[in-house]
């Protein structure tokens, strides 16, 4: 089995959660296995590698799922680890985007000083749906002057058509 058929496999599919009609896709047993954490983030960190050219300064991972990598190809990279953090969990000045996903409405905060001017940024998240929650943050990052140069995602939902 290829690393890419383990890891699919371990993603769990729950009917109807959060709400009716919604198909979850549940990346937490990836987490439960330690050889399918280290595929994964290989698989990031080399895609990075092998399609971009420029040095990352910073990974910004969104609120929850995305802070359960970002950090670990954060540290690989030697890159900073930033999070975009859904409303009221962040001390100090913020900026804020709030935005539509596949079951509800949000809001994402980012420290001001968090990423500087001219700094390379990749966003990671488990997952994109409708694309609400990857553009919100995308937008505090080019609010920030941060050169945003990839989205990375475990999973895209292509019937949701995330843009
Ligand atoms: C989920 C998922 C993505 C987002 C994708 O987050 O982790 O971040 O929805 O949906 P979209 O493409 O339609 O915007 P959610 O906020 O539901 O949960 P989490 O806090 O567990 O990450
Ligand atoms: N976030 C948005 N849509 C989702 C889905 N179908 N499964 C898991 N997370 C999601
Ligand atoms: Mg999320």
């Amino acid at each position: 089995m290829s690393d890419i058929e383990h890891l699919r496999s371990l993603i769990r599919t729950i009917p109807d959660f959060p709400q009716e009609g919604i198909i979850f896709r549940d990346i937490f047993p990836v987490f439960q296995d330690p050889k399918a954490i280290e595929m994964l983030v290989s698989h990031i960190v080399n895609h990075i590698n092998v399609t971009i050219k420029e040095k990352i300064d910073v990974i910004v991972g969104l609120d929850a799922r995305g802070f359960l990598f970002g950090p670990m190809v954060a540290l690989r990279l030697n890159a900073a680890f930033v999070p975009s953090r859904k409303k009221g969990k962040l001390p100090g000045k913020t900026i804020c985007a709030e935005f539509k996903k596949e079951y509800g409405v949000d809001t994402f905060e980012m420290q001001v000083d968090a990423i500087k001017p001219g700094q390379n940024v990749i966003i990671v998240d488990d997952l994109i749906a409708t694309g609400g929650t990857a553009a919100a943050a995308g937008q505090l990052v080019e609010k920030s002057g941060g050169k945003l140069l990839e989205y990375i995602f475990l999973i895209e939902l292509v019937d949701l058509n995330g843009v």
